[in-house]
Protein backbone atom coordinates (compact mmCIF):
# COMPACT_ATOMS: atom_id res chain seq x y z
CA UNK A 1 0.00 0.00 0.00
CA UNK A 2 1.28 3.46 -1.05
CA UNK A 3 0.44 6.34 1.00
CA UNK A 4 0.59 10.05 -0.68
CA UNK A 5 -1.26 13.43 -0.50
CA UNK A 6 -3.20 13.54 -3.56
CA UNK A 7 -3.81 10.75 -6.10
CA UNK A 8 -4.50 12.23 -9.98
CA UNK A 9 -6.91 9.96 -11.86
CA UNK A 10 -5.58 10.38 -15.35
CA UNK A 11 -2.54 11.95 -17.14
CA UNK A 12 -3.77 14.19 -19.20
CA UNK A 13 -3.83 17.44 -20.30
CA UNK A 14 -5.31 18.58 -16.95
CA UNK A 15 -4.44 15.45 -14.48
CA UNK A 16 -0.30 16.47 -15.52
CA UNK A 17 -1.04 20.12 -14.74
CA UNK A 18 -2.44 19.95 -11.74
CA UNK A 19 0.41 17.15 -10.54
CA UNK A 20 2.70 20.24 -11.37
CA UNK A 21 0.97 22.59 -9.07
CA UNK A 22 0.82 20.41 -6.70
CA UNK A 23 4.37 18.83 -6.76
CA UNK A 24 5.92 22.52 -6.88
CA UNK A 25 3.30 23.16 -3.62
CA UNK A 26 5.61 19.97 -2.27
CA UNK A 27 2.49 17.41 -1.91
CA UNK A 28 3.52 13.90 -2.89
CA UNK A 29 1.76 13.30 -5.84
CA UNK A 30 0.66 10.11 -7.69
CA UNK A 31 -0.58 10.57 -10.92
CA UNK A 32 -2.23 7.27 -12.71
CA UNK A 33 -3.52 6.72 -15.74
CA UNK A 34 -4.54 3.22 -17.45
CA UNK A 35 -2.90 3.99 -21.06
CA UNK A 36 0.31 3.13 -22.26
CA UNK A 37 1.07 6.31 -23.08
CA UNK A 38 0.43 9.63 -21.12
CA UNK A 39 -0.54 12.62 -22.72
CA UNK A 40 -2.02 11.23 -26.15
CA UNK A 41 -4.66 13.78 -26.82
CA UNK A 42 -1.87 16.24 -26.49
CA UNK A 43 0.72 14.87 -28.98
CA UNK A 44 -2.53 14.08 -31.43
CA UNK A 45 -3.72 17.72 -30.99
CA UNK A 46 -3.30 20.90 -33.61
CA UNK A 47 -2.37 18.52 -36.16
CA UNK A 48 0.45 17.56 -33.93
CA UNK A 49 1.57 21.08 -33.40
CA UNK A 50 -0.73 21.26 -30.00
CA UNK A 51 -2.64 24.78 -30.32
CA UNK A 52 -2.13 24.90 -26.51
CA UNK A 53 -3.95 28.03 -25.78
CA UNK A 54 -5.94 31.06 -26.99
CA UNK A 55 -5.15 34.17 -26.55
CA UNK A 56 -8.85 35.23 -25.94
CA UNK A 57 -9.84 33.30 -23.36
CA UNK A 58 -12.96 34.77 -21.90
CA UNK A 59 -15.92 32.40 -20.35
CA UNK A 60 -18.08 33.90 -23.67
CA UNK A 61 -15.62 30.63 -25.75
CA UNK A 62 -16.83 28.33 -23.37
CA UNK A 63 -20.22 26.18 -23.21
CA UNK A 64 -21.59 24.92 -19.92
CA UNK A 65 -24.87 25.02 -17.83
CA UNK A 66 -23.86 27.92 -15.74
CA UNK A 67 -20.70 30.15 -18.49
CA UNK A 68 -19.93 31.57 -15.39
CA UNK A 69 -18.32 29.46 -13.60
CA UNK A 70 -15.44 28.86 -15.27
CA UNK A 71 -14.46 32.32 -14.60
CA UNK A 72 -12.73 32.38 -11.66
CA UNK A 73 -9.88 29.73 -13.00
CA UNK A 74 -9.60 31.27 -16.21
CA UNK A 75 -8.68 34.38 -14.36
CA UNK A 76 -6.32 33.32 -12.20
CA UNK A 77 -4.21 31.29 -14.63
CA UNK A 78 -4.42 32.54 -18.19
CA UNK A 79 -3.15 32.31 -21.85
CA UNK A 80 -0.61 34.70 -20.88
CA UNK A 81 0.68 32.41 -18.23
CA UNK A 82 0.83 29.23 -20.18
CA UNK A 83 3.06 31.49 -22.59
CA UNK A 84 5.48 32.24 -20.11
CA UNK A 85 5.73 28.71 -19.13
CA UNK A 86 6.11 27.40 -23.18
CA UNK A 87 8.62 30.78 -23.23
CA UNK A 88 11.06 29.48 -20.46
CA UNK A 89 11.24 26.04 -21.71
CA UNK A 90 12.57 27.63 -24.84
CA UNK A 91 9.57 26.06 -26.92
CA UNK A 92 9.26 28.02 -30.28
CA UNK A 93 5.32 28.94 -31.57
CA UNK A 94 3.28 31.33 -33.27
CA UNK A 95 -0.27 32.24 -33.52
CA UNK A 96 -2.08 30.53 -36.57
CA UNK A 97 -5.22 32.63 -36.51
CA UNK A 98 -7.74 34.32 -34.26
CA UNK A 99 -5.21 34.43 -30.84
CA UNK A 100 -4.85 30.70 -31.24
CA UNK A 101 -0.83 29.80 -30.82
CA UNK A 102 0.65 27.00 -31.58
CA UNK A 103 3.88 25.21 -31.21
CA UNK A 104 6.45 25.60 -34.41
CA UNK A 105 7.38 22.44 -33.39
CA UNK A 106 6.56 18.94 -32.51
CA UNK A 107 3.55 19.12 -29.44
CA UNK A 108 5.74 16.60 -27.92
CA UNK A 109 7.38 19.51 -26.76
CA UNK A 110 3.89 20.82 -24.78
CA UNK A 111 4.05 17.11 -22.80
CA UNK A 112 8.37 17.25 -21.98
CA UNK A 113 7.23 20.65 -20.63
CA UNK A 114 4.13 19.07 -18.29
CA UNK A 115 6.78 16.51 -17.14
CA UNK A 116 9.38 18.42 -16.11
CA UNK A 117 7.09 20.88 -13.94
CA UNK A 118 5.95 17.76 -12.50
CA UNK A 119 9.42 16.40 -11.66
CA UNK A 120 9.00 14.22 -8.13
CA UNK A 121 5.85 12.98 -8.94
CA UNK A 122 5.09 9.49 -9.16
CA UNK A 123 3.66 8.60 -12.44
CA UNK A 124 2.01 5.08 -12.77
CA UNK A 125 0.93 4.12 -16.54
CA UNK A 126 -0.83 0.97 -17.81
CA UNK A 127 -2.34 0.83 -14.39
CA UNK A 128 -6.23 1.00 -13.96
CA UNK A 129 -8.71 1.73 -10.97
CA UNK A 130 -11.71 -0.32 -9.41
CA UNK A 131 -13.00 1.49 -6.91
CA UNK A 132 -12.28 5.21 -5.05
CA UNK A 133 -13.56 4.52 -1.51
CA UNK A 134 -14.20 7.70 0.95
CA UNK A 135 -12.16 7.01 4.41
CA UNK A 136 -12.49 8.94 7.61
CA UNK A 137 -10.13 11.17 6.44
CA UNK A 138 -9.19 11.11 2.77
CA UNK A 139 -9.49 8.13 0.27
CA UNK A 140 -8.52 4.73 -0.95
CA UNK A 141 -7.89 4.01 -4.49
CA UNK A 142 -7.62 -0.26 -5.37
CA UNK A 143 -5.31 0.51 -8.81
CA UNK A 144 -4.10 -2.67 -10.42
CA UNK A 145 -0.87 -2.13 -9.43
CA UNK A 146 -1.99 -2.26 -5.51
CA UNK A 147 -3.69 -0.56 -3.00
CA UNK A 148 -2.96 3.62 -2.70
CA UNK A 149 -4.25 5.95 0.14
CA UNK A 150 -4.71 9.72 -0.37
CA UNK A 151 -5.71 12.88 1.51
CA UNK A 152 -6.93 14.12 -1.96
CA UNK A 153 -8.47 12.81 -5.34
CA UNK A 154 -8.44 14.56 -8.26
CA UNK A 155 -10.47 13.19 -11.48
CA UNK A 156 -9.06 13.78 -14.44
CA UNK A 157 -10.20 11.24 -16.61
CA UNK A 158 -11.43 13.38 -19.44
CA UNK A 159 -14.41 13.10 -21.48
CA UNK A 160 -16.10 10.28 -23.75
CA UNK A 161 -14.26 11.29 -27.12
CA UNK A 162 -12.04 9.18 -29.05
CA UNK A 163 -11.91 5.95 -27.00
CA UNK A 164 -9.58 4.42 -28.79
CA UNK A 165 -7.25 6.56 -26.69
CA UNK A 166 -8.23 6.10 -23.99
CA UNK A 167 -11.11 7.83 -22.85
CA UNK A 168 -13.33 6.04 -20.42
CA UNK A 169 -16.30 8.40 -19.10
CA UNK A 170 -15.10 6.81 -15.73
CA UNK A 171 -14.86 10.16 -14.23
CA UNK A 172 -19.14 10.68 -14.64
CA UNK A 173 -19.28 7.31 -12.63
CA UNK A 174 -17.17 8.61 -10.22
CA UNK A 175 -18.99 11.97 -10.08
CA UNK A 176 -22.34 9.81 -9.65
CA UNK A 177 -20.91 7.44 -6.78
CA UNK A 178 -20.20 10.03 -4.82
CA UNK A 179 -23.48 11.99 -5.22
CA UNK A 180 -22.32 14.84 -7.93
CA UNK A 181 -24.90 15.63 -10.53
CA UNK A 182 -24.36 15.37 -14.30
CA UNK A 183 -25.42 17.63 -17.11
CA UNK A 184 -25.96 15.25 -19.93
CA UNK A 185 -23.17 14.47 -22.69
CA UNK A 186 -23.00 14.61 -26.20
CA UNK A 187 -20.35 14.54 -29.01
CA UNK A 188 -19.49 18.24 -29.59
CA UNK A 189 -16.58 19.46 -32.13
CA UNK A 190 -17.36 17.07 -34.54
CA UNK A 191 -18.28 16.12 -38.37
CA UNK A 192 -22.09 16.44 -38.73
CA UNK A 193 -23.41 13.83 -41.13
CA UNK A 194 -26.54 14.04 -43.53
CA UNK A 195 -29.30 11.76 -44.95
CA UNK A 196 -29.22 10.04 -48.19
CA UNK A 197 -31.52 12.13 -49.92
CA UNK A 198 -28.92 15.15 -48.85
CA UNK A 199 -26.02 12.78 -49.22
CA UNK A 200 -26.47 12.21 -53.05
CA UNK A 201 -25.88 16.02 -53.82
CA UNK A 202 -22.91 16.29 -51.49
CA UNK A 203 -21.00 12.87 -51.64
CA UNK A 204 -19.51 13.69 -54.93
CA UNK A 205 -18.18 17.05 -53.73
CA UNK A 206 -15.75 15.13 -51.18
CA UNK A 207 -12.66 16.79 -49.93
CA UNK A 208 -13.63 20.31 -51.73
CA UNK A 209 -13.16 22.92 -49.14
CA UNK A 210 -14.11 26.67 -48.47
CA UNK A 211 -14.93 29.46 -46.43
CA UNK A 212 -17.95 29.66 -45.45
CA UNK A 213 -20.56 30.93 -42.46
CA UNK A 214 -22.39 28.47 -40.67
CA UNK A 215 -25.19 29.25 -37.96
CA UNK A 216 -27.65 27.42 -36.11
CA UNK A 217 -29.38 28.28 -32.13
CA UNK A 218 -28.61 32.04 -32.56
CA UNK A 219 -24.54 31.10 -32.40
CA UNK A 220 -22.52 31.53 -36.19
CA UNK A 221 -18.93 30.49 -37.02
CA UNK A 222 -16.83 31.90 -40.20
CA UNK A 223 -14.49 29.12 -40.92
CA UNK A 224 -13.06 26.91 -43.56
CA UNK A 225 -16.23 24.60 -44.07
CA UNK A 226 -15.08 20.69 -45.92
CA UNK A 227 -17.71 18.61 -47.50
CA UNK A 228 -16.91 15.25 -47.11
CA UNK A 229 -18.55 11.03 -48.10
CA UNK A 230 -20.57 12.12 -45.08
CA UNK A 231 -21.82 15.39 -44.72
CA UNK A 232 -20.24 18.01 -43.25
CA UNK A 233 -16.37 19.03 -41.45
CA UNK A 234 -14.24 21.98 -41.19
CA UNK A 235 -13.27 23.99 -38.34
CA UNK A 236 -16.81 26.11 -39.44
CA UNK A 237 -19.02 23.14 -38.73
CA UNK A 238 -17.19 21.54 -35.64
CA UNK A 239 -17.17 24.44 -33.85
CA UNK A 240 -21.18 24.57 -35.03
CA UNK A 241 -21.76 21.22 -34.08
CA UNK A 242 -21.56 22.02 -29.85
CA UNK A 243 -24.96 24.19 -30.82
CA UNK A 244 -26.44 22.02 -33.39
CA UNK A 245 -29.29 19.60 -31.99
CA UNK A 246 -31.02 16.75 -33.78
CA UNK A 247 -34.17 18.28 -35.84
CA UNK A 248 -32.06 21.79 -36.33
CA UNK A 249 -31.52 23.09 -39.68
CA UNK A 250 -28.31 24.61 -39.78
CA UNK A 251 -28.25 27.68 -42.39
CA UNK A 252 -25.24 27.80 -44.68
CA UNK A 253 -23.59 30.64 -46.57
CA UNK A 254 -21.09 29.30 -49.07
CA UNK A 255 -20.16 32.59 -50.22
CA UNK A 256 -20.09 35.27 -47.24
CA UNK A 257 -17.71 37.94 -48.62
CA UNK A 258 -20.50 38.38 -52.04
CA UNK A 259 -24.37 38.59 -52.14
CA UNK A 260 -24.53 35.65 -54.81
CA UNK A 261 -28.09 37.77 -55.85
CA UNK A 262 -26.52 41.26 -56.64
CA UNK A 263 -23.62 39.22 -58.29
CA UNK A 264 -26.41 37.58 -60.82
CA UNK A 265 -28.29 40.65 -61.57
CA UNK A 266 -24.90 42.69 -62.24
CA UNK A 267 -23.54 39.97 -64.30
CA UNK A 268 -26.81 39.60 -66.19
CA UNK A 269 -27.25 43.38 -66.83
CA UNK A 270 -23.95 43.41 -68.15
CA UNK A 271 -22.98 40.38 -70.19
CA UNK A 272 -26.33 38.12 -70.57
CA UNK A 273 -24.91 35.55 -72.73
CA UNK A 274 -23.25 33.93 -69.85
CA UNK A 275 -23.94 30.72 -68.12
CA UNK A 276 -24.94 30.62 -64.70
CA UNK A 277 -22.15 28.41 -64.20
CA UNK A 278 -19.75 30.62 -65.56
CA UNK A 279 -20.76 33.53 -62.67
CA UNK A 280 -20.79 31.18 -59.97
CA UNK A 281 -17.53 29.60 -60.60
CA UNK A 282 -16.11 33.07 -59.75
CA UNK A 283 -17.24 32.96 -56.06
CA UNK A 284 -17.35 29.19 -55.82
CA UNK A 285 -15.19 26.15 -56.06
CA UNK A 286 -15.83 24.85 -60.13
CA UNK A 287 -17.33 21.48 -58.84
CA UNK A 288 -19.57 22.83 -56.13
CA UNK A 289 -20.91 25.65 -58.41
CA UNK A 290 -21.84 23.04 -61.25
CA UNK A 291 -23.59 20.47 -58.29
CA UNK A 292 -25.61 24.29 -57.50
CA UNK A 293 -26.26 24.85 -61.47
CA UNK A 294 -27.25 20.81 -61.53
CA UNK A 295 -29.27 20.36 -58.86
CA UNK A 296 -31.15 23.23 -59.60
CA UNK A 297 -31.72 22.70 -63.13
CA UNK A 298 -29.95 25.32 -64.68
CA UNK A 299 -26.86 23.52 -66.59
CA UNK A 300 -26.06 25.34 -69.99
CA UNK A 301 -28.47 28.51 -68.76
CA UNK A 302 -28.09 31.83 -69.95
CA UNK A 303 -28.40 34.62 -67.39
CA UNK A 304 -30.59 36.85 -70.00
CA UNK A 305 -33.37 34.17 -69.73
CA UNK A 306 -33.21 34.03 -66.52
CA UNK A 307 -36.28 36.18 -64.26
CA UNK A 308 -35.25 38.17 -60.85
CA UNK A 309 -37.27 35.32 -59.20
CA UNK A 310 -35.08 32.66 -60.19
CA UNK A 311 -31.84 34.24 -59.22
CA UNK A 312 -32.86 35.23 -56.02
CA UNK A 313 -33.74 31.30 -56.20
CA UNK A 314 -30.17 30.50 -56.62
CA UNK A 315 -28.53 32.78 -54.58
CA UNK A 316 -30.46 31.63 -51.78
CA UNK A 317 -29.15 28.20 -52.31
CA UNK A 318 -25.63 29.75 -51.89
CA UNK A 319 -25.89 32.61 -49.65
CA UNK A 320 -28.83 30.75 -47.09
CA UNK A 321 -28.51 27.32 -47.95
CA UNK A 322 -30.58 25.33 -45.21
CA UNK A 323 -29.77 21.58 -44.49
CA UNK A 324 -30.83 19.67 -41.83
CA UNK A 325 -28.20 16.95 -40.42
CA UNK A 326 -29.01 13.75 -38.77
CA UNK A 327 -26.26 12.87 -36.78
CA UNK A 328 -22.84 13.56 -35.86
CA UNK A 329 -19.73 11.16 -36.29
CA UNK A 330 -19.95 10.64 -32.59
CA UNK A 331 -17.44 10.32 -30.27
CA UNK A 332 -15.22 7.82 -32.41
CA UNK A 333 -13.90 11.58 -34.18
CA UNK A 334 -15.34 14.28 -31.65
CA UNK A 335 -12.65 16.32 -30.30
CA UNK A 336 -14.74 16.82 -27.14
CA UNK A 337 -17.46 16.25 -25.31
CA UNK A 338 -20.28 18.49 -24.20
CA UNK A 339 -21.82 17.78 -20.79
CA UNK A 340 -20.43 16.12 -17.59
CA UNK A 341 -20.08 17.19 -13.93
CA UNK A 342 -22.59 19.71 -13.20
CA UNK A 343 -20.73 22.67 -11.86
CA UNK A 344 -23.38 23.76 -9.19
CA UNK A 345 -21.76 20.93 -7.60
CA UNK A 346 -18.21 22.18 -7.77
CA UNK A 347 -16.36 24.90 -5.87
CA UNK A 348 -15.54 27.56 -8.88
CA UNK A 349 -12.41 28.15 -7.03
CA UNK A 350 -10.97 25.29 -6.35
CA UNK A 351 -12.76 22.63 -8.24
CA UNK A 352 -13.49 20.95 -5.22
CA UNK A 353 -16.84 18.65 -4.98
CA UNK A 354 -19.05 20.83 -2.20
CA UNK A 355 -20.29 17.58 -0.41
CA UNK A 356 -17.48 15.88 -0.02
CA UNK A 357 -14.30 17.21 0.91
CA UNK A 358 -10.96 16.42 -0.80
CA UNK A 359 -12.72 15.37 -3.82
CA UNK A 360 -11.74 17.39 -7.39
CA UNK A 361 -12.55 17.27 -10.80
CA UNK A 362 -11.10 18.87 -13.26
CA UNK A 363 -10.78 19.23 -17.47
CA UNK A 364 -12.74 17.74 -19.67
CA UNK A 365 -15.00 15.46 -17.59
CA UNK A 366 -16.29 18.92 -15.88
CA UNK A 367 -19.35 20.54 -17.85
CA UNK A 368 -17.23 23.00 -19.32
CA UNK A 369 -16.07 22.79 -23.28
CA UNK A 370 -14.74 25.07 -25.06
CA UNK A 371 -14.72 26.29 -28.45
CA UNK A 372 -12.28 25.27 -31.13
CA UNK A 373 -9.18 27.03 -31.15
CA UNK A 374 -7.06 25.82 -28.31
CA UNK A 375 -9.83 26.74 -25.33
CA UNK A 376 -10.14 23.35 -23.98
CA UNK A 377 -6.40 23.13 -23.45
CA UNK A 378 -6.45 26.51 -21.51
CA UNK A 379 -9.52 25.08 -19.81
CA UNK A 380 -7.72 22.17 -18.78
CA UNK A 381 -4.38 24.37 -17.62
CA UNK A 382 -6.53 26.61 -15.86
CA UNK A 383 -8.81 23.90 -13.83
CA UNK A 384 -5.92 22.06 -13.04
CA UNK A 385 -3.95 24.41 -11.63
CA UNK A 386 -6.80 25.49 -9.44
CA UNK A 387 -7.15 22.27 -7.86
CA UNK A 388 -3.76 21.83 -7.86
CA UNK A 389 -3.29 25.47 -5.61
CA UNK A 390 -5.81 23.69 -3.38
CA UNK A 391 -4.85 19.65 -2.75
P1 LIG B 1 -7.66 13.87 -21.51
O1 LIG B 1 -8.63 13.15 -22.34
O2 LIG B 1 -6.58 14.65 -22.15
O3 LIG B 1 -7.01 12.94 -20.42
C1 LIG B 1 -7.73 11.98 -19.70
C2 LIG B 1 -6.79 10.86 -19.32
O4 LIG B 1 -7.49 9.97 -18.45
C3 LIG B 1 -6.32 10.04 -20.50
O5 LIG B 1 -4.91 9.94 -20.50
C4 LIG B 1 -6.99 8.67 -20.31
O6 LIG B 1 -6.18 7.59 -20.73
C5 LIG B 1 -7.17 8.64 -18.80
N1 LIG B 1 -8.25 7.74 -18.37
C6 LIG B 1 -9.51 7.71 -18.84
N2 LIG B 1 -10.20 6.71 -18.22
C7 LIG B 1 -9.35 6.15 -17.34
C8 LIG B 1 -9.46 5.05 -16.43
N3 LIG B 1 -10.62 4.36 -16.31
N4 LIG B 1 -8.37 4.71 -15.70
C9 LIG B 1 -7.22 5.39 -15.82
N5 LIG B 1 -7.04 6.41 -16.67
C10 LIG B 1 -8.11 6.80 -17.43
N6 LIG B 1 -7.86 21.21 -27.48
C11 LIG B 1 -7.18 22.37 -27.63
O7 LIG B 1 -7.31 23.28 -26.80
N7 LIG B 1 -6.32 22.55 -28.70
C12 LIG B 1 -6.12 21.57 -29.64
O8 LIG B 1 -5.31 21.72 -30.56
C13 LIG B 1 -6.89 20.37 -29.51
N8 LIG B 1 -6.81 19.40 -30.47
C14 LIG B 1 -7.46 18.21 -30.30
C15 LIG B 1 -7.34 17.22 -31.27
C16 LIG B 1 -7.98 16.00 -31.09
C17 LIG B 1 -7.88 14.94 -32.15
C18 LIG B 1 -8.76 15.77 -29.92
C19 LIG B 1 -9.44 14.44 -29.67
C20 LIG B 1 -8.89 16.76 -28.96
C21 LIG B 1 -8.26 18.00 -29.15
N9 LIG B 1 -8.40 19.02 -28.21
C22 LIG B 1 -7.72 20.20 -28.38
C23 LIG B 1 -9.19 18.84 -26.96
C24 LIG B 1 -8.24 18.47 -25.80
O9 LIG B 1 -7.40 17.42 -26.21
C25 LIG B 1 -9.02 18.05 -24.56
O10 LIG B 1 -9.97 19.05 -24.24
C26 LIG B 1 -8.08 17.86 -23.40
O11 LIG B 1 -7.14 16.84 -23.71
C27 LIG B 1 -8.83 17.48 -22.14
O12 LIG B 1 -7.90 17.24 -21.12
P2 LIG B 1 -8.21 16.25 -19.92
O13 LIG B 1 -6.95 16.10 -19.18
O14 LIG B 1 -9.43 16.70 -19.22
O15 LIG B 1 -8.61 14.86 -20.61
Amino acid sequence: MKNCDVVILGAGAAGLFCAGTAVQRGRRVVVLDHAQKLGEKIRISGGGRCNFTNLASGTDRFISKNPRFAASALARFTPADFVALVDRAGIAWHEKTLGQLFCDGSARQIIDLLLQRMAGADLMLETGFSTVERLDEGFRIETTAGRLTARSVVVATGGKSIPKIGATGVGYRLAEQFGLRLVATRPALVPLTFAEQDLHMVRPLSGIGLPARVSCRGAAFEDALLFTHRGLSGPAILQISSYWREGDDLRVDLCPVQNIGTALRQARDGAGRQTVATVLRQFLPGRLAEAIVDEQGLDGARLADMSNARLAALAQRVNRWSVRPVGSEGYRTAEVTLGGVDTRDLDARTMQALNVPGLYFIGEVVDVTGWLGGYNFQWAWASGDAAGRAV
